[in-house]
């Protein structure tokens, strides 16, 4: 079983678009372990995206995930991290593929809606910056 994080971001919860991203995860079969709605500060963001520091964009992306509250999900399943960029989609919603959710609810990649984790590195550093280090969920688990 693996874990992965997503997060719905300020563009998509300012569209109403929690609701209709947390089907299609629950459709596909994953299970939802966590979730939390946040505003995000600028360090937070710095750090989820640090790997992005040096890019031209990078002030346009923290400003962008300051603006608003996101939504923070962590999902479960078998191959959970692939699978959910599946869902998602190519980063840029120009070439996302129709059916996915960038591909269905987003036009410029400044505002494509949704992040992923890419990686198993990713999903653990990301799923430990959002809602802590605890190895359990601090929900109880029914499933
Ligand atoms: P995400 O999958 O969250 O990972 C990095 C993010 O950087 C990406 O989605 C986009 O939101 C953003 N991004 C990538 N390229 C650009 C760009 N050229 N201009 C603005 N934002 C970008």
């Amino acid at each position: 079983m693996e874990r992965t994080f997503v997060m719905v971001k300020p563009d998509g919860v300012r569209r109403g678009l929690v609701g209709p991203i947390l089907t299609r995860f629950e459709q596909k079969g994953f299970k939802l372990q966590d979730l939390k709605l946040m505003m995000i500060d600028r360090e937070l963001a710095e750090q989820h995206y640090g790997e992005h520091r040096e890019r031209p964009f990078f002030g346009e992306l923290v400003s962008f995930l300051t603006s608003g509250k996101v939504c923070a999900m962590v999902w479960e399943g078998p191959n959970a991290i692939a699978g959910a960029r599946l869902l998602i989609g190519q980063t840029n919603p120009a070439n996302a593929a129709p059916g996915t959710i960038r591909g269905d609810f987003a036009l410029e990649v400044s505002e494509n809606i949704i992040h992923g984790s890419d990686s198993a590195e990713s999903a653990g550093r990301e799923i430990a910056l959002f809602f802590g280090d605890a190895e359990e969920p601090d929900i109880p688990r029914f499933n």
